[in-house]
């Protein structure tokens, strides 16, 4: 009698629109088994049922504010379970303000932060030590090319992202666990209508597709890449960024942001 090979089992979180539910599309295809993680659960339900019928997963829904420490630790359980192992963790959800710091409540801000950096933390802990202990795994930060720039709280958290993957691939390269920090330009998702920007200014040779980002983070992933910019031209801005001095970075996003709202700063970028 033989035994089947489990297949490997991938948790994305905000996977149900824009970046994620491309990463779950994706996945699924190349034979992942699925844990979909967002708020909205109706949403879940319909891409669960997609992702069953279009490529015969197994496909769990797990909804969860990550913004709630409580349905955080939920999600966190799940991610560190070695009865189900997680093989893929993908951080994705996140959102922007829209708005300048000053403008803008506290409790957002929080909010923002809960999301785009405790998540984060807290899923890549519950994440790595069980994938330390297999000698396998790895896990996807989904940062951003603001990380690079000076575009409100959102750069600022998106800056930890990239840096604390940087210190997490240090620590878990050793034992054969790949850690990535993805760093997309602006991607056509709901991103932008979310946090109502108004995006007009925005060439279009700016915009991303959701499907090639997530084709050239998984190739650099099988690469080993820590940090994953993807297209040549976002490859191009990020070394350029590197170049120049911190002054100019901070002159040339400072003014961007301000061109985008009616007179205020954006707060969350892409
Ligand atoms: N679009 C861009 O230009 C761009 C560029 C660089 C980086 N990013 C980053 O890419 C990631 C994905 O964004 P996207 O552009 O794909 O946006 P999106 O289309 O708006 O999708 C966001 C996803 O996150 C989920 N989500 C939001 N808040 C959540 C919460 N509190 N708890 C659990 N799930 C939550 C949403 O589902 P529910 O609403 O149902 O919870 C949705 O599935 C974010 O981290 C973003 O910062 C985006």
């Amino acid at each position: 009698m033989t035994t089947a090979t489990p297949r490997p089992t991938a948790l994305v979180t905000g996977a149900t629109s824009g970046l994620g539910l491309a990463f779950a599309r994706r996945l699924a295809a190349d034979g992942n088994d699925l844990v979909l993680v967002a708020r909205d659960v109706p949403r879940l339900d319909r891409v669960a049922d997609e992702l069953r019928s279009a490529y015969g997963r197994r496909v769990e829904v797990l909804p969860a504010d990550l913004a709630d420490r409580g349905q955080l630790q939920r999600v966190a359980d799940r991610v560190a379970d070695t009865a189900r192992p997680v093989d893929l963790l993908v951080n994705n959800a996140g959102f922007g303000l829209g708005h300048g710091f000053v403008d803008g409540r506290l409790p957002d801000e929080e909010r923002l932060l809960d999301v785009l950096v405790r998540a984060v933390l807290v899923l890549s802990h519950a994440a790595a030590g069980p994938m330390r202990d297999r000698g396998r795994g790895a896990i996807i930060n989904v940062s951003s090319v603001s990380g690079f720039v000076v575009m409100g709280s959102y750069s600022a958290a998106k800056a930890w992202v990239t840096t604390f993957t940087e210190g997490l691939a240090n620590e878990l390269g050793p034992h054969g666990v790949r850690v990535t920090a993805l760093c997309p330009g602006f991607v056509h998702t709901e991103f932008h209508q979310r946090a109502h920007q108004r995006m007009t200014q925005v060439p279009r040779p700016a915009w991303l597709d959701a499907d090639d980002v997530v084709d050239a983070c998984l190739a650099d992933v099988r690469r080993g890449r820590v940090v994953s910019v993807p297209s040549a031209r976002y490859k191009a801005a990020v070394l350029l960024i590197r170049l120049v001095p911190r002054s100019v970075v901070r002159r040339i996003t400072g003014g961007f942001s301000r061109s985008r709202t009616s007179g205020a700063t954006v707060g969350g970028a892409h």
